[in-house]
């Protein structure tokens, strides 16, 4: 037990799996024909009596019609713990059947050696997956919003978290940027900039965002009013009124559909039109991107229009297989083998084509093409029909499938809750417009500002403002990651900005006061002996922060099996806290001797390595002074 201990390729480090391990075997040896065999461990409720104690006793017993201790004592003598537990006997048995453990010092502080290397624990696959990822997916010519807030951060982490895993990760942009809706726009652009009203040259992003609203509401047309005046009889004189908007409406919605038209066949004035729109909306985009500290950029733009001209040919592909029937004159892929009732809609009777078709695409593309073994995509919750069915489609479609594999590759809809305002409805600004994600972050920059400047007025400016900068994305990404991805979220200001408790803020902070030991120990000229000096963990605090460290990578493997951010986010809170109890009780450089010192001052290395890599991964700026 102990070489396999200080082996470093064998995982996994986590004393509680380890024990897990060991509780199952000793289990399945004693009742090998038990359906449940859980080992249930937990850290100890008396920690006097041990470190963790497994509560597996007590359902097995009733599995086998036993007594509860009796079962508890057998477990105990069949258990094989080797070097990772003080030796254990009857007298570690308490209440109805708990058996304490108490780690040996020595295993904590080999598995710490072994997490002690540039990889924290976590070395390169041998093979790498190829995982595409599904991010941010804005729409043209319309502001970001806070939704694109968690498509973008949570997005980007995911990526981020398969990337540290060693694994090939393309990030994939899904930018709406094609369709009837951009023709409207496109159309609606023409119009005003012939008239002399909008200049293309200076064209912004808010000046788009306000087209393409009169643009949709110039084209919606008044059928519902009119299906009321009639109704109600209200009269020739309205309804030849409502008759006369209506006209107007479709006579927009003609013009918008002959715009598509020419931009499906590439008609050089109107893709110029286009390709402003795109380069004004992306130009805002990839800056957010930017100041939000993901890695996405222009690169990863692969927004729908990439798949323009695939389209007809997935939709002949699905009819000439007999994936795709006719129905109504549309064309839909029939999912009720798949026990979705509503069919896959692939393309409109007056021949357009869908949301879903361009999905089709790209799952072709991502799969087929990109040879991704696992396809994420963060995109809010409520579209989770449509990648049931898309999902479905694909898989019967086999575009799910890589060239060289005979199973179809995970596709998964990472789906993310909404953000609420503090009235627990979704987050709008007092007029209610959805809060453009640039105002957002600004206001949270200058926030954090008043706050660093409060806790730091010797601080210059620039410093404040650099600082700030990152206290405030910080505080807004960490925000979104931490919550559980699903759920919705209430928005706080003053919530996420406080340097206490489990916050952006709290993290960062955590990490400059690891660092600033660091520099004290060389100001009074400690040398960097302490890196190979023995991990000798016996304060409680030490093994408190010891054993959440060892979580590590076992946290960032689940992180990315399950595409779940939070899971990492927790565990640094962890950390962090641990962190702040042992540097509470445990004096580093003022240690009663140099050993004790090294030692700690190795601990808080690792720590510092373990934040700091954590941090990167999760993609919050850090800081060396704050
Ligand atoms: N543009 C879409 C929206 O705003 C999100 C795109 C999500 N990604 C995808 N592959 N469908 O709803």
């Amino acid at each position: 037990m102990a070489e396999s201990l200080a082996d470093a390729n064998a995982a996994p480090l986590d004393p509680v799996e380890l024990l897990d391990a060991c509780f199952v075997d000793a289990i399945r040896r004693l009742a090998p024909d038990a359906v449940d065999a859980s080992a249930l461990i937990t850290p100890s409720k008396r920690p006097e009596l041990g470190d963790f104690q497994s509560n597996a006793a007590m359902p097995l017993a009733k599995q086998l019609g036993r007594k509860p201790r009796e079962v508890a004592a057998d477990l105990v003598a069949a258990l094989e713990l080797g070097e990772l537990t003080e030796p254990i006997g009857p007298e570690d048995i308490a209440g109805p059947g708990f058996i304490n453990v108490r780690l040996k010092s020595e295993t904590i502080s080999t598995l710490l050696g072994r997490l002690d290397t540039p990889e924290l624990g976590l070395p390169a696959p041998v093979e790498p997956m190829a995982i595409a990822v599904d991010v941010c997916g804005v729409n043209l010519a319309k502001q970001m919003h806070v939704g694109h807030l968690r498509a973008t951060v949570i997005g980007d982490t995911i990526a981020r978290i398969h990337e540290r895993l060693g694994h090939a990760v393309t990030r994939q942009n899904h930018v709406g940027d094609w369709g009837l809706p951009i023709a409207m726009v496109t159309a609606k652009l023409r119009d005003e900039a012939a008239a002399g009203r909008v200049g293309l040259d200076a064209l912004d992003l808010s000046t788009l965002d306000g087209l393409y609203k009169l643009a949709q509401a110039e084209c919606r047309g008044v059928r519902p009013a009119i299906a009321i005046a009639e109704k109600y009889d209200m009269g020739p004189k309205i309804l030849a009124e409502l008759g006369a908007q209506q006209e107007e409406a479709d006579e927009h919605l003609a013009e918008a559909k002959r715009t598509l038209v020419a931009l499906q066949s590439g008609d050089a004035e109107t893709v110029a039109l286009w390709q402003r729109i795109y380069d004004t909306t992306m130009r805002a985009c990839l800056d957010a991107c930017r100041r939000l500290n993901t890695r996405i950029t222009d690169e990863h733009s692969a927004g729908e229009s990439s798949y323009r001209d695939e389209l007809a040919g997935v939709v002949d592909d699905l009819f000439d297989r007999g994936i795709a029937v006719k129905s109504d004159g549309a064309l839909v892929v029939p999912l009720d083998d798949a026990g979705i009732s509503e069919p896959c809609l692939v393309q409109k009777s007056d021949g357009g084509f869908l949301y879903a078709t361009s999905d089709l695409a790209g799952i072709r593309r991502r799969v087929r093409v990109l040879d991704s073994e696992r396809v994420v995509y963060c995109v809010d919750a409520r579209q989770s029909l449509h990648f049931r069915q898309v999902f479905a489609a694909a898989t019967k479609a086999g575009y799910a499938t890589r060239e060289a594999a005979s199973e179809p590759s995970s596709l998964e809809h990472a789906a993310f809750g909404m953000v609420l305002g503090d009235n627990g409805k979704p987050f709008k600004t007092r007029s209610g417009e959805n809060v453009r994600l640039a105002d957002l972050l600004d206001q949270a920059v200058d926030q954090a500002e008043s706050v660093v400047r409060e806790k730091n007025p010797e601080l210059d400016d620039a410093s404040v403002r650099t600082i700030a900068e990152a206290v405030g994305i910080a505080a807004i990404k960490y925000t979104d990651l931490s919550n559980d991805r699903i759920k919705d979220y209430v928005f706080s200001f003053e919530r996420m900005l406080a340097f206490e408790g489990d916050t952006g803020p709290y993290l960062l902070n955590a990490l400059v006061r690891v660092r600033s030991i660091f520099r004290k120990a060389i100001e009074r000229g400690v040398g960097d002996g302490y890196k190979a000096a023995p991990m000798r963990i016996t304060e409680p605090a030490e093994k408190k922060l010891a054993l959440t460290l060892l979580r590590y990578p076992q946290t960032v493997r689940a992180a990315g099996e399950h595409s779940e951010p939070h899971r990492l986010c927790a565990l640094l809170y962890d950390v962090a806290s641990a962190y702040s109890v042992f540097y509470e009780h445990c004096p580093v450089l003022g240690a009663p001797d140099e050993a004790t010192r090294d030692s700690r001052l190795r601990l808080c290395d690792l720590a510092g390595r373990v934040l700091a890599d954590g941090l990167e991964t999760l993609g919050l700026p850090t800081l060396e002074r704050m």
